[in-house]
């Protein structure tokens, strides 16, 4: 009987695949996040891979509702994937109530699921660094959120002209919103956060639809044009606007006097997706803009409220690998390591139970260690070593070795010696 050829699996649309050089990658952006959330003080956290559905549904708008991964499980319970990692944080926050001494500043990086068109930047699953400050409401917090974010790019090897985190406020554009007499700001911000995918005449357009003048329509569009507080100042008149405009010019006061008045600028068209944001926004994109947003992120004083617990502030960002890896890439800032390894066992005799004894002794010792699996001329097995990118060759009968004792090769070097395993730990130490 003739069957069919079976067709090759195929990866899911907007997923990646990690062979061991893109792990490599990977961990290498891992660690870096990892270690200057540390060094900030943060503490990681994690939370399941996928919520009850209304988790997400409820309070952080309509397109990411629109992207959910989401299904029935077997026991009829409305499940998703998680999109982003805020609700999850908040759920956490909730939970434990007064159990958490606040503030506190947690990190954690998820890998998340969006239903998205894939594209540059934008795929179906990815993972996203996290960091939240949670029960504060004072402006140093978001001051420490974006020091971070400033110091891990710098931390890549970024220049500070090869980004820039546009700082905006909902809290500025909620309150000039209201000093101008249009309807609710909660319908206003999905069309403003369009503004410039969707150009000048259909940002118009929206607006009218949900029953703004042209007067309020060009107001609006010089707000979010201006390019300095200074400019700012020049529009708003009433005192909350003016209060909301204190705090960003405090923002800017203390991060460029900690040093990074240069990875900072005031761009009031941001505007953020995500419904819950109530006070500071924030973008991070390349330079040139040229990619999607790097991070981005904000004050969400009321989720925790708005999802049934107490009123418990909260401010933090979101950092992707996507577009974090493509503009290292076009930096030449990714690592281009092989695998390494402390040793490589040889045998001239190709005694495998000797290989596996002497593997043995220095794994214990701590050394990462491999050696040949079936027994292959020595040449082959020096080959192996080289590949698996070995420092040092230990070979488990070499004929100038005493009881004890082995023949070591330095790859590096070139030199062969002979010594305890003590002093082969030593020399390698
Ligand atoms: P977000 O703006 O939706 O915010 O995502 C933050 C970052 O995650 C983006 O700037 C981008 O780097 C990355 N990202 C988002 N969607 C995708 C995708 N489909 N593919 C690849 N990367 C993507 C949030 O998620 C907020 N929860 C962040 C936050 C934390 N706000 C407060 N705390």
């Amino acid at each position: 009987m003739i069957t069919a050829k079976v067709q090759p699996p195929q990866l899911p649309k907007g997923t990646r695949d990690f062979y061991p050089e893109d792990m490599r990658i990977q961990n290498f952006i891992f660690d870096t996040w990892k270690r200057i959330s540390l060094r900030f003080g943060y503490e990681e956290y994690e939370g399941p891979i996928f919520e009850h559905l209304e988790l997400f549904t409820g309070k952080s708008g309509d397109e990411i509702v629109s992207q959910l991964y989401n299904f029935e499980d077997k026991g009829g319970r409305a499940i998703s994937l998680r999109p982003e990692m805020t609700p999850t944080l908040a759920r956490l926050v909730i939970q434990k109530g007064n159990a958490i001494k606040k503030p506190f500043k947690w990190f954690s990086i998820p890998r998340l699921f969006r239903y998205e068109r894939a594209q540059k930047g934008r795929l179906r699953e990815f993972f996203q660094l996290n960091l939240d400050v949670i029960g504060t409401e004072s402006i140093f917090a978001e001051a420490d959120l974006i020091s971070a974010i400033a110091s891990m790019l710098l931390e890549f090897g970024l220049k500070p002209t090869d980004f820039l985190i546009g700082i905006s406020s909902r809290k500025l554009l909620s309150t000039y919103l209201e000093e101008i007499g249009t309807p609710s700001a909660e319908l206003v911000y999905p069309v403003l956060d369009r503004r410039l995918k969707i150009g000048p005449e259909a940002f118009a357009e929206a607006l009218t639809a949900i029953g703004l003048s042209e007067d309020q329509t060009k107001k609006i569009d010089s707000l979010m044009c201006c390019k300095s507080i200074e400019d700012v100042r020049g529009l708003v008149s009433s005192p909350a606007s003016i209060e909301a405009l204190k705090e960003i010019e405090d923002l800017f006061d203390i991060l460029t006097s900690t040093g990074f008045g240069e990875c900072i600028g005031l761009d009031l068209s941001i505007v953020r997706g995500l419904a819950y944001y109530t006070g500071i926004v924030f973008e991070v994109f390349d330079k040139g803009k040229s990619m999607r947003a790097i991070a981005g992120g904000g004050r969400y004083d009321s989720l925790c409220e708005k999802l049934g617990g107490a009123k418990v502030p909260g401010v933090g960002f979101g950092m992707g690998d996507v577009v974090l890896a493509d503009l290292l890439r076009d930096h030449d800032l990714l690592p281009t390591q092989k695998q390494t390894l402390d040793l490589f066992i040889a045998s001239f005799t190709l005694d495998m139970k000797k290989i596996f004894k002497t593997a043995n002794l220095f794994r214990q010792m701590g050394f990462n260690v491999s050696h040949p699996l079936s027994p292959i001329k020595l040449g082959k097995q020096m080959e192996l070593a080289n590949q698996q990118g070995a420092s040092c060759v230990v070979y488990v009968d070499g004929e100038n070795a005493k009881e004890g004792e082995f023949e070591f090769k330095d790859l590096i070097k070139g030199t062969m010696n002979v010594g305890s395993a003590q002093k082969i730990s030593e020399y390698l130490r």
